[in-house]
């Protein structure tokens, strides 16, 4: 029997449209020049996501689909969730072992993926509907940095999923007050889980980020594609080079855009002229990774403990189950 499938949009259209007018103007007339990585996932985008995570040299889908797999059993009896809400949940791929376990166990009532994509959100959703029928779907457009307020209450018994890293793509400061925010919205007792990379040698992570294939180089410039369309600027998009930077004092690595000659861009929208000097970058992503005593002092800084901790043999990425205290 089919159950219900519901999508809220916390996130319309017109904010989204206003909440990237503020981050461009804001971050293209600063020093250096970055923009927030939120405004990569388009349609386009969340595609070509979706063929990094199956690159050879991107390691953290795979190595976090295997942590999972050893761990969901675990993490289904612990948590006891009737409801699992999941942010950034993208195409929702690794969260079907999550789903597959709460079945065997049988307390699971709802999903709740949450995403600024739409359009990732709906083939999402479209594709779990017949394979989990008895399971009620109710999808979230929404900014996880603004909208955790508005997440279903749940009665004690929810989990949430954060998965892939994703929370390495805040600053630090960004990272407490996420945690901090979504803290405030749990009841104690109730669980998160949340996937980290962690620091990997220089050779490792650097390639995951500067495929061979270029597909990475791809996903960074659909960010001018995006303000082309949807502010009509008009960058030549061919006319900037990826650049993936791993900075050891700050562990994480920076996805820019490196201009390749002086460039004056009009962004018609805001009225807004942008200049770049040749080899001027702008900064697009950082992915910060973890150490395991970072994972347990964050958490427990945010009102979290370190419930259960899996890692692989190399190291490369870790799997929480935390606890709201
Ligand atoms: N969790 C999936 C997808 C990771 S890609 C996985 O592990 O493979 C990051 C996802 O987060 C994308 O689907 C993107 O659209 C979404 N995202 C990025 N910033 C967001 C934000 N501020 N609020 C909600 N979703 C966001
Ligand atoms: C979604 N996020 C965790 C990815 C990452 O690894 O930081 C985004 C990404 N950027 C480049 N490749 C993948």
């Amino acid at each position: 029997m089919r159950h219900t499938v519901q999508l809220d949009v916390h996130l319309t259209e017109a904010d989204a449209e206003r909440a990237l007018r503020e981050d461009a103007r804001e971050g293209l007339r600063a020093m250096p020049k970055h923009l927030p990585p939120k405004w990569f996932y388009d349609a386009r985008g969340s595609a070509l996501f979706e063929q990094i995570t199956q690159l050879p040299e991107y390691y953290p889908t795979r190595t976090e689909a295997a942590l999972l797999a050893a761990a969901v059993d675990e993490v289904a009896r612990i948590s006891g969730a009737h409801t699992l809400v999941e942010l950034g949940s993208g195409s929702s791929t690794k969260t079907r072992l999550l789903l597959d376990a709460f079945t065997r166990t049988g307390t699971l009532r709802t999903y709740v993926p949450q995403d600024v994509s739409e359009s990732a959100l709906r083939l999402a959703m479209d594709a779990l509907a017949p394979d989990y029928p008895g399971l009620a779907l109710h999808g979230v457009v929404g900014d996880f940095t603004r909208h955790l307020d508005l997440l279903p209450a749940g009665g004690s018994r929810r989990m949430v999923a954060f998965l892939g890293g994703t929370i390495g793509n805040l600053v630090p400061a960004e990272q407490r007050a996420f945690l901090s925010g979504l803290r405030a919205v749990l009841d104690p007792g109730e669980h998160l889980l949340l996937g980290v990379g962690l620091v990997v040698p220089e050779d490792v992570v650097v390639p995951a980020y500067d495929d061979a294939a270029g597909v990475t180089a791809e996903f960074n410039r659909n960010v001018l594609h995006v303000l082309n369309r949807e502010l009509g600027a008009d960058f030549d998009v061919d006319a900037f080079v990826h650049v993936a930077f791993w900075d050891p004092r700050n562990e994480w690595i920076e996805m820019r855009l490196r201009a390749t000659r002086p460039m004056t861009v009009h962004l018609q929208a805001l009225d807004l002229t942008v200049r770049f000097a040749e080899g001027e970058e702008l900064r697009t992503e950082i992915s910060a990774k973890f150490r395991t005593e970072g994972v347990r002092e964050l958490l427990a800084g945010t009102g979290f403990t370190l419930t259960r901790w899996w890692t692989d043999a190399d190291e490369r990425f870790g799997l929480a189950l935390a606890t709201a205290t």
